[in-house]
């Protein structure tokens, strides 16, 4: 299996580091995968030195220096390659979501990041004319486990541009757990395998492979 997902939101913040992080590990147990992190504040890189000092397997990361090099990786990607693009727009981060199977857009529940996606979205239109059939899967992440009526609004804003983007079933919810994650070099289930965070990246790597049967 040869696959590329790529992490991709221009705004910092939302998650995509934390979300990359226990996605590379839970699916990394089941499939050869690469991490690439592109992002500058190498949250990735200071996560897997966490994990090797309590002992558990790092990640495999590739680091990439060019274009050339990050568009190489992708023609000959041997399993799944991980990107965790930077949270800002470059021509690298551009070329991980061309790249990609997949993307996921985190993204919390809050009107206000829907100014955030307008901005994404610019970028997919500009992506468009490369790769027509681009479209990215908005995961909602670090909402308010109480909340569940402004998610609605969110879903209509999806539902009125379906030309640009999916939304995942699953909703990561704002748990301890995933902010615990990067510090302890940990997957939320490395962390405790019941809790509701473990269930919810269960969730996600399910819809996830089921997007990428389809190619
Ligand atoms: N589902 C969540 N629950 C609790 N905290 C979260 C969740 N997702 C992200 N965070 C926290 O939010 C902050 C930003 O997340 P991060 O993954 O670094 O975002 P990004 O990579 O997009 O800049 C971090 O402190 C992280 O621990
Ligand atoms: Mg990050």
């Amino acid at each position: 299996m040869q696959k590329v997902i790529t992490i991709a939101h221009q705004k910092g913040g939302v998650g995509k580091s934390t979300i990359a992080l226990n996605l590379a590990v839970e699916l990394g147990k089941k499939y050869p995968l690469s991490v690439i992190d592109l992002d500058y504040q190498k949250s990735i890189s200071i996560f897997n030195e966490n994990r090797k000092e309590v002992g558990l397997n790092p990640l495999n990361i590739i680091s990439v220096e060019s274009q050339k090099e990050l568009m190489n990786i992708i023609d000959n990607a041997d399993g799944i390659i991980l990107i965790d693009s930077g949270g800002f727009d470059s021509d690298l981060n551009r070329i991980a979501i061309l790249g990609a199977d997949i993307i996921i857009t985190p993204l919390s529940n809050n009107l206000i990041e829907i100014y955030g996606l307008e901005a994404f979205k610019k970028i997919l239109i500009d992506l468009k004319r490369i790769r027509s059939d681009i479209k990215s899967n908005i995961l909602l992440n670090n909402v308010n486990p109480q909340i569940t009526k402004s998610i609605e609004e969110l879903k209509e804003y999806i539902k009125s541009n379906s030309q640009f983007f999916n939304i995942f079933e699953t909703i990561l919810r704002r748990r301890v757990d995933f902010a615990k994650s990067f510090e302890t070099g940990k997957s939320v289930v490395e962390i405790d395998r019941s809790s509701k965070a473990s269930k919810e990246i269960d969730s996600l790597i399910s819809e996830i492979e089921l997007i990428l049967q389809k190619y």
